[in-house]
């Protein structure tokens, strides 16, 4: 489901309420939305004062309609009394969209890097989705890895999936989905890597064993946390369109240390490599945003 769309469910449960807030007014104090970021980070929450403040200021917006706050100090106060508040921003502020085989074409690409690179039985592959969400995206590798790679390379291989919401990676560690929202798994790989029937709702799939011992879940604020090292694929979509330039820059530099000489970095399509290491590395596709690190460089 895009953003736009959740944005659009989201506005209509909220239809019937009363409307206090003029969302213009509060757009139109750029302050009071600092107020608010920065009472999340004094607080050791989240650092989000360099996301993109467009997707910010809609949601701390919708939150403060629902409950029928009309200033972002009255917000801050709120905070500063309950808690429990804090939690609940965080989960509105991220954006946890995800399905199976999203962008189905990264995923031939990555079929085919696999065939031609790794069919041998060399080392074992580290791989990082970083931003995993609710666990599709480090699944859909995981199946990939245990398709093209040798059993014993594929034995010794490993998905590191982190996110900043640890309820996003409850769900993911679940591993537990409605058959409804996976379209782009072939029933081959249902068959395979899945066993029909879930325990929190019917109509519902999980993954099987096979799959879950390739992939280590852990929550991870890439903003503030450290980053993994050795990586030879680092997925990180569809989250640098969240962050700022600057922001981009400075997650971009922990990329660059994750990756191993000739590894390669996953963006989404219309996520891009930071100009200052642009020569550090090579598109691997026109139209996706997959780059290689250069052996020799930095
Ligand atoms: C839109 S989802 C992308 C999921 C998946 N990569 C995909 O493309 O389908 C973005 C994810 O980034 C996570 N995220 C946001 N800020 C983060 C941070 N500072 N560190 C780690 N993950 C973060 C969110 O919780 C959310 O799960």
């Amino acid at each position: 489901m895009s953003e736009q769309m959740e944005t659009t469910l989201n506005s209509s449960v909220l239809k019937g309420l009363p409307e206090p807030v003029a969302p213009s007014e509060l757009s139109a104090e750029p302050a009071g939305l600092d107020a608010v970021l920065q009472s999340l980070f004094q607080e050791n929450v989240g650092d989000f004062r360099n996301y993109k403040r467009s997707s910010l200021r809609r949601r701390v917006i919708q939150r403060l309609r629902a409950l029928d706050i009309s200033s972002y100090a009255d917000y801050v106060g709120l905070l500063k009394a309950d808690p429990d508040e804090y939690a609940a921003l965080h989960a509105i502020l991220t954006i946890k969209v995800s399905e199976f085989f999203r962008d189905p074409t990264y995923f031939a690409l990555i079929t085919r890097i696999l065939k031609e690179e790794y069919s041998d039985g060399g080392k074992g592959l580290r791989a990082w989705c970083c931003g995993c969400a609710t666990g599709e995206e480090a699944y859909s590798l995981a199946i990939l890895l245990s398709e093209h790679l040798l059993p014993e390379r594929a034995a010794i291989s490993r998905v590191f999936a982190t996110d900043v919401d640890a309820g996003a990676l409850d769900t993911a560690r679940r591993g537990e989905y409605r058959h409804e929202y996976m379209e782009n798994v072939s029933e081959e790989f249902k068959a395979k890597y899945f066993i029909d029937g879930g325990v929190t709702a019917d109509k519902s799939i999980t993954v099987a064993e096979s799959l879950r011992g390739l992939i280590r879940f852990g929550t991870l604020d890439i903003v503030t946390g450290h980053a993994f090292s050795r990586i030879d694929m680092l997925f990180c979509r569809n989250l640098f369109i969240y962050f700022n330039k600057k922001l981009q820059s400075d997650v971009f530099a922990k990329f660059h240390y994750a990756l191993a000489p000739g590894g390669l970095i996953v963006l989404g399509k219309a996520e891009v490599i930071p100009a200052a290491y642009a020569d550090q590395y090579q598109r691997v596709e026109m139209g996706l945003g997959v780059y290689r690190k250069r052996r020799s460089g930095r």
